[in-house]
């Protein structure tokens, strides 16, 4: 593997599956009890949606079936930090916290939070492109009960503006949640896009705020040389400068107290020689 391009080969790794061998449980009895798909429909019902997202945009987490596994429950901050807030009640009755999940896709992250427990009023998210969510209202089966007005779409991440309908948000977000987004962008689509998080998180909680999720990393920081997704792969460290820069700009310099950018690196171990991994992430950030 020596020579190629570690960034590129995520897509190799990751290429398209025509079929798969087994539905992971936890989607599987979501997707019996929730949605009420029975158990033998469910393989050419993933199938069937999968290969229309996989029409409107060929991402490898489709194409791999990476979107079967929960990002977000799989996250090792998932109970403490994400449902257990979610699931109290707080004292105020204010909306607080309140979750965020971008570049959402189908939804399904969403879907299991509620599944979970997580208040429905406290749930939102976006993506730029409506046939996704769609989709995902297909997949779930659950047109007619989950509020569609949650999912903010199209909303841009890398909208300088507040101008689309990500921007009812801003200022209010607690907890956003950002799997497979990250590394979409190069590196300089990448500051926009944390400026971005950074304006919807809610300035005034008087205690930290939470950005989470997980991306392909590297070892060694990679832009990809031929494939567009990813475009860029971190490390710890990498990441970590990446989030400091941004908070050395003009706009956050003063308005930023503490940021904590905590990530770590799973290696992928699928091709001997390959530096390739999950990076887990978990950023927290306290205004002034
Ligand atoms: C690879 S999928 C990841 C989906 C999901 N988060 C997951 O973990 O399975 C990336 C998603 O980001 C969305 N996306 C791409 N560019 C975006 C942008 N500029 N702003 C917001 N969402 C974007 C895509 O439409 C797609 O649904």
């Amino acid at each position: 593997m020596e020579g190629i391009n570690q960034a590129d080969l995520f897509s190799t790794i990751f290429k398209f599956q025509k079929t798969l061998d087994t539905i992971p449980d936890s989607l599987s009895d979501l997707l019996a009890s929730y949605s009420g798909i029975p158990k033998d429909d469910q393989l050419n019902h993933i199938i069937n949606v999968r290969d229309g997202a996989y029409d409107v945009y060929p991402y490898p987490c489709l194409g791999g079936f990476l979107f079967l596994k929960f990002n977000l429950s799989s996250h090792p901050s998932y109970q403490d930090h994400v449902l257990t807030p979610l699931r109290q009640k707080s004292p105020e009755d204010t909306d607080e916290p309140l979750f965020l999940d971008l570049g959402t896709c189908f939804g399904q992250d969403l879907r299991k939070l509620v599944y979970d427990g997580a208040p429905e009023e406290r749930v939102w998210a976006s993506d730029i492109d409506p046939e996704f969510i769609k989709l995902g209202f297909k997949l779930f089966n659950d047109a007619e009960k989950f509020p569609k007005d949650h999912f903010l779409c199209p909303g841009d991440l890398l909208s300088k503006t507040s101008e689309d309908r990500l921007g009812v948000l801003d200022d209010k977000v607690t907890i956003i949640h950002a799997s497979h987004v990250f590394h979409l962008f190069g590196l300089e689509e990448q500051k926009i896009a944390i400026d971005r998080c950074l304006r919807l998180l809610k300035k005034d909680t008087g205690k930290p705020v939470l950005v989470i999720g997980i991306q392909g990393g590297c070892t060694i920081p990679t832009a990809a040389l031929h494939t567009c997704t990813p475009k860029y792969i971190h490390n710890e460290q990498s990441w970590q400068e990446l989030w400091h820069e941004v908070r050395e700009s003009d706009v956050w310099r003063d308005r930023i107290r503490m940021l904590e950018v905590k990530s770590e690196l799973q290696k992928l171990g699928v091709e001997p020689g390959t530096e390739l991994a999950w990076q887990i992430f978990e950023v927290w950030v306290a205004f002034t």
